[in-house]
This record gives structure tokens, sequence and C-alpha cells, in this order.
């Protein structure tokens, strides 16, 4: 057994073209633009073409990470596929993407833990390559929140929107990559924020599609003052794991959910807002995808450079919630 560095190879991430605004959703339900922007900070969300599942974007993505990390599909080890609103309850999104990229020699599954769940993939894949077990693993985040939200409920059908990003996993050089990982879960807080229908316990009936059972049930103040706090304990765990301070943070990177959650967890530890990378404006709440979205950007903007230390973190159902360090760089030259 080794304990290799597991880091970045390769970034990419796709939305969908479509463009739903808050003045599109003024239509739909009783809201206004301003109430949305002010109490969420969301401007407009993509939504997935109906021929489009949750496959579909997870391929855009990883493709781009592929071709970014320099690596062929033949070559990947394993597939990660974080989501929320996978293709179908079994078989894994994982494996439809692994027909679709021709990653013959890949294993494969899907990770669920809601909008947590990108940050633990990370933290699995850093363990899988860390061992010497796992060369290159394709770590992706995607969703099709629009087919799981009922568009006549408003507290939260202006919350979400659709789209992937994915993220090449393999060994780096020593002092690079995911450095730690705090990973949470307290389930009494289980129905806070859930897709009640659908699965084992209440399975699709007549009685639940009346009841819009099938679609994402959430206690929004609930929710609200969960994240805030955890948002800022989970940081805090992987800043004493890591043995770094606020000041050593470049990038915070928070789960776009609320910018007034973020922007609560950033002043906890004084992060200036330039620090925060911040898109939930554009796309609003991408459950596992907001993470790699995020920092994909910033990517393609230049704003990271090689030595950077970037704070991950993030909250969903379950309850659950996550954080890690990733110090970028230290890949091989491609
Ligand atoms: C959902 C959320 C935006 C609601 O914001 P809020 O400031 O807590 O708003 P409240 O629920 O207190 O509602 C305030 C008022 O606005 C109304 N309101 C709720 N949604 C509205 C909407 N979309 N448009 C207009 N008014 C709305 C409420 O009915 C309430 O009216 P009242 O005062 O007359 O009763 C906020 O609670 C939140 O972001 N929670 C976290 C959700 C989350 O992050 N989920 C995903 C986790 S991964």
């Amino acid at each position: 057994m080794t304990n290799r560095a597991a880091g970045v190879w390769g970034i990419g991430s796709y939305v969908p073209e479509k463009i739903l605004s808050n003045f599109d959703l003024e239509k739909m339900v009783d809201t206004s633009d301003e109430w949305i922007t002010t109490r969420t900070g969301i401007q407009e969300r993509r939504l997935a073409a109906p021929e489009q599942a949750t496959s579909d974007l997870a391929y855009y993505a990883a493709d781009k990470a592929l071709a970014d990390a320099g690596v062929k599909a033949e070559e990947l080890d394993l597939i990660i596929v974080a989501t929320s609103s996978p293709d179908h309850l079994f078989p894994a999104t994982a494996a439809l993407l692994q027909e679709r990229l021709g990653a013959k020699k890949a294993g494969g599954f899907d990770l669920s833990v809601a909008c947590s769940g990108y940050i633990y993939a990370l933290a699995v894949a850093a363990q899988f390559v860390a061992t010497g077990l796992h060369e290159k693993v394709l770590v992706v985040g995607a969703e099709t929140l629009s087919r799981i939200v009922n568009f006549e409920d408003r507290g939260t059908a202006i919350l979400f929107g659709d789209g992937a990003g994915a993220m090449v996993i393999g060994p780096v050089e020593a002092g690079y990559g995911l450095m730690g990982h705090h990973l949470g879960l307290d389930g009494s807080g289980a129905e806070l924020l859930s897709l009640p229908a659908g699965g084992s316990r209440e399975p699709l009936s007549e009685e639940v599609l009346k009841n819009k059972r099938q679609y994402v049930d959430m206690n929004g103040k609930e929710v609200y003052k969960f994240a805030v706090n955890i948002m800022g304990d989970a940081t805090l765990k992987v800043l004493e794991t890591t043995g770094l301070t606020p000041e050593d943070i470049d990038l915070y990177v928070p789960h776009q959910a609320n910018y007034r959650i973020i922007e609560a967890s950033a002043k906890r530890f004084n992060f200036p807002m330039e620090k925060v990378l911040i898109n939930i404006h554009k796309y609003g709440n991408v459950s596992t995808a907001t993470i790699p979205l995020a920092i994909d950007e910033a990517y393609q903007e230049g704003r990271i450079k090689d030595g950077d230390n970037l704070l991950l973190v993030a909250f969903g159902g379950g309850l659950s919630w996550a954080a890690s360090l990733l110090r970028w760089g230290g890949r091989p030259e491609k």
C-alpha cells in the first residue's frame, strides 16, 4: 500500500442552453424578481432540454474534464457520479456515462448525499488514489433538478437548476491535492429536505402524484438556520485538520444555495468576498454540480494558480455536510 497525494488532473463543466429567469418564474408562480434576488441572490437558472437527462449533462462535463486532463476515457479506472437526480434508481448513472464515454475498463457507482455529494465523492476518489488501488478516477456532479421540482411551489421552484461539473482525480506531487476532509450527517433532520416518493418508502402511485410527493419537499427556514451554522463549523474542522488558518485560504468555494448563506459563512472567517467563488446568480442551486461548476469557471477565467488553497464546503439533505481542502496543482505533465 502506498499513500500518495491525490489531486486534480483536469476539470470541465456543462450547463444547458435554456435559461429560466426570475421574470419567467413571475409568470409561473406568485413571486417577483425583486423577492428572489434579495432573498437568494439568484437571477436565473438553466433547464435541461426535454431529451436531456442527468447522464447527458454528465457526459458533456466529463468529456471536457478528460480533455483538460489529457486522459482518454479508456484509461479511467473508476467513475463516481454524485447526483440527487439520477436518470434511474438503477442502473447507476455512472454505468450510462461509462458506456457513452467508452470507459471500457472503469468500474463505477452513483453516490447519494444530496448537495454534499460532490465533496464526499472527492474524498472517496482520493482514498482510492492514495492507496494505489486506482490511478485515474472521474468524479462527476450532475443534476437535472428541474425534473424533481414542483414548478407550482414558489418555496422551491425558484431555487434549483440543471448542470454538471467533473474532475479527473489522480496522483499528484506530494504537498498538492486533497489535503483533508470533514464529512457529516444528521439524519434527525431527514424530513427537512427530501424527495418523499419514488423510492421504496413511498412507491409511485396515483395518490403520490395527486399529492405531488414526487417533488422536492423543503422546510426552507429550518434548512437556512442549519446551513448558516454548519458551513462555518465544517470549514473550521477542515482548517483544524489541515493546520491552516483563514488567511491561508486563497479561494473559498461554498455550495451555491443562497447568497445570504454564503455571505454569512464567509463573514465568520473574515474571508473577503473577492476570495469567495459565486455563480449562484447565473445557475441557482445545482446540488452536487455547484462546486465543480464554480471551480471550473474560476479556472477558465485564470483565477486559480498552482499552490492555491481552495476550501470547499457544502450542506444539503440528510441532513448532510462536507468540507475539503484542495491545494491546486502538482499534476504530472500531459
Ligand atoms: C427558501 C428561502 C429562500 C426563503 O427565504 P426566507 O427569507 O426564509 O423567507 P420566508 O420563508 O421567511 O418567507 C418570507 C415571506 O416570503 C414569502 N415567500 C416565500 N417564498 C416566496 C417566493 N418565492 N416569492 C415571493 N414570496 C415568497 C413567504 O410566504 C413569507 O410571506 P409572509 O411573511 O407573508 O408569511 C430561504 O429560507 C432559504 O434559502 N432556505 C435554505 C434553502 C436551501 O438552501 N435549500 C437547499 C439546500 S441544499
